[in-house]
């Protein structure tokens, strides 16, 4: 008998990834200066960053990472349940519900981590799991991963996750969704889901990993922008690596959702619980989004100065209204082809091809950030007028 080797089909794959030229590429950065990045020694203007409130470099941050470090250590030590769990954990979850205005809140390494571990937690095999059909990978490999009946519908298509959630009334149901939507920036119909899921018995989960800090008066992202408390939206997950500008991700909700994840959520319990000193810069990441509203603002000032020079160029731009502002190109070529001819212009926009979003949907995942100011702002579109993107057949719809 002979066996597939496994590393040989691998490479296999590669090569034909290759081939099509969608593979993805590593790159090293040496040095990260505001908005500015170093790599292959050059110094690039980068728009492809999730710090959207500019807080990663902020050194009140690095003063609380580097005071908790001097007396925490370094790891900390163990799983949550075992003896990691450190007072830095117990006040940043705290902190988190408050913001959120849940009830309780449950730290998590990463957001991958936690979704895998909502999912698990929640679903037993079998159960329906309707999601939207551009929500991120977590959401989609959880749901798989639990074993649920994962149905998707078109993006944003309320009516078509009702038809979802009819077709299984006896068992019970999550209905899942991005609060804003990773690749192309805009937000779920949140007010709708939640009547849906109300009427429907399901239980809603968002995921606003790109929402917390951007949306709503204090930055307590798209279900607070749109008043939905812990009722309508019973399991709302967020991430502490993007506006926050640090690592690591939560879920917030009622006692009984955290007491059941503490128990049950097996990527919670079977895992080293993050720094302590990581949880302390989060911590005081936490009072920055909430109380330095200037840097939404600054941020909303330069997604508009965007959005109102790349309308005046005819640019391709995707409707949006956060710090994700793509650029649709259509095909994977030109939207490599224009992330290299940016970046010769010292500029850094990552082009995201298939299979991260569907075919003929690549793009250029431009991202803002409070970091800007409006000179680089006036750069990009300089450098995109350049570009005269307004001549590609876009591949789908803007
Ligand atoms: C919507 C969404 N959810 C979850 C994640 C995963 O979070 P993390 O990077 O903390 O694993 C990401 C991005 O990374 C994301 O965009």
């Amino acid at each position: 008998m002979q066996r597939p080797d496994l590393l040989e089909r691998l490479a296999v794959q590669t090569a034909e990834r290759t081939q099509a030229r969608l593979q993805r590429r590593l790159r090293t950065v040496d040095a990260y200066d505001g908005p500015y990045l170093e790599s292959n020694g050059r110094r690039l203007l980068a728009f492809c960053s999730n710090d959207y409130l500019g807080l990663a470099q902020d050194p009140r941050l690095i003063a609380a990472l580097k005071q908790a470090a001097d007396e925490t250590g370094v790891g900390s030590g163990s799983a949550h349940l075992i003896c990691g769990h450190r007072r830095q954990h117990a006040a940043l979850e705290e902190a988190l519900a408050e913001w959120t205005g849940r009830e309780r809140a449950l730290l998590f390494s990463t957001g991958y981590m936690a979704n895998l571990g909502v999912m698990q937690a929640l679903l037993k095999r079998g159960e329906l799991c309707v999601q939207d059909k551009l929500n991120h990978a977590c959401l989609l490999d959880g749901a798989q991963l639990a074993g649920a009946v994962l149905k998707r519908y078109p993006h944003a298509d309320v009516a078509a996750a009702a038809r979802q959630l009819c077709s299984e009334t006896d068992d019970s149901a999550l209905l899942a969704t991005d609060g804003v939507f990773s690749m192309d920036g805009d937000i779920a119909p949140l007010r709708e889901l939640a009547s849906l899921c109300a009427s429907e018995y399901a239980c809603l989960m968002v995921d606003d990993a790109h929402g917390l800090g951007v949306l709503g008066h204090d930055g307590a992202g798209s279900v607070a922008e749109d008043g939905l408390t812990e009722q309508d939206v019973p399991v709302l997950m967020a991430t502490l690596g993007k506006a926050l500008g640090c690592s690591g991700a939560f879920v917030a909700g009622s006692t009984t959702l955290i007491d059941g994840l503490t128990q049950f959520a097996r990527s919670y319990i079977y895992t080293t619980a993050m720094p302590p000193a990581l949880a302390a810069a989060a911590l005081c990441a936490v009072t920055l989004a909430r109380s330095e509203h200037w840097r939404r603002e600054k941020l909303n000032a330069s997604i508009r100065r965007f959005r109102h020079g790349a309308a005046q160029l005819g640019l391709p731009l995707m409707p949006s209204r956060t710090a994700i502002q793509p650029l649709m190109l259509g095909d994977a070529q030109r939207a490599l082809d224009a992330s290299c001819t940016l970046e010769a212009q010292g500029l850094l926009a990552v082009a995201i091809r298939p299979p991260t979003v569907p075919q003929g949907q690549a793009r250029l995942r431009i991202t803002l950030s409070a970091a800007h100011e409006e000179a680089h702002i006036d750069q990009l579109l300089e450098a995109l007028a350049s570009l005269r993107l307004e001549t590609f057949p876009a591949g789908a719809p803007v």
